[in-house]
């Protein structure tokens, strides 16, 4: 083999490795690092400790082994260690069968949240490889149900976005409290009223309202409430 040759090959095998450590993402779906049954990533609850303390999240498995003193035993976070709890990340819930990996009736807000606590994880531990159950199929495949949580996880961060510009729309009032006083709200200019959140329901899954300030020409709008013992063209109310 002639020099040059034998330089091209070194370069490349090189630049292989490089971009197998430092460009390929663990992260990409097409090539599995290491498949976890449920069995096998329970060893790695903490209870050993010659052991490392593996997490699960929406089915990828981490090392958590350098936050031990969150996730070994005695830790407050040591329900997450050795399995895959991704509800629980949301619900605070760390008993019994509230530990699961469903996230079954949860808001697409909640599940955006999921979403971020295994972002998280790829920021801040060693990713090692997947789970295989609901999330990855005994082929390290993202199954429907993956793709199903991070579709409404993407939803939820479109009604966010959605929320924030209809927000921005419609000025919100000013407010105080104070222990003796109690509340207070009051506008600078325009009205109070409470107003129901357009895109609340589809996002949390629940009603709330918030103060704003509208004109006069506004007050006969749909879906407001004056506050209770508040004039109708008062500036301020108690709440
Ligand atoms: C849904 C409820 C909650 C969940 C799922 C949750 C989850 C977590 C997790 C997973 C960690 C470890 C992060 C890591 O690996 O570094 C953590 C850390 C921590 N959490 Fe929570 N948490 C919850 C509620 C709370 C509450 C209510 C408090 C305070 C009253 C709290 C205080 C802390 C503190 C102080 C740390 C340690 C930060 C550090 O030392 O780096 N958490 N939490």
């Amino acid at each position: 083999m002639g020099r040059s040759a034998f330089v091209g090959i070194a370069v490349s095998v090189a630049l292989l490795a490089f971009s197998y450590k430092f460009i390929l993402k663990p992260h990409q779906h097409n090539k599995p690092l290491k498949l976890f049954t449920p069995q096998e990533l329970a060893l790695y609850n903490g209870t050993d400790q010659s052991l490392p303390i593996f997490l699960g999240i929406l089915g990828s498995v981490f090392d958590v082994t350098k936050g031990k003193s969150h996730y070994g035993v005695g830790g407050s976070y040591n329900h997450f260690a050795g399995r895959d709890a991704s509800r629980a990340f949301v619900s605070g819930n760390f008993t019994g069968d509230a530990l699961t990996d469903t996230l079954h009736g949860l808001s697409s807000s909640e599940v955006k949240s999921v979403v971020e606590w295994r972002d998280f994880y790829v920021r801040t531990y060693k990713f090692l490889g997947w789970l295989v159950g609901r999330y990855y199929d005994d082929q390290g495949q993202p199954t429907k149900h993956l793709k199903a949580a991070e579709a409404k996880a993407a939803r939820g961060a479109q009604l966010l976005e959605k929320q924030k510009s209809e927000e921005e729309k419609v000025p919100s009032c000013n407010s105080k409290w104070s222990q003796d006083e109690g509340g207070e709200v009051w506008c600078d200019s325009g009205y109070p009223r409470l107003m129901q959140r357009p895109v609340e329901i589809a996002l949390t899954g629940k009603a709330s309202k918030r103060c704003v300030c509208l004109k006069e020409e506004e007050l006969e709008n749909p879906g407001l409430e004056v506050y209770e013992e508040c004039d109708y063209l008062a500036k301020a109310c108690k709440v």
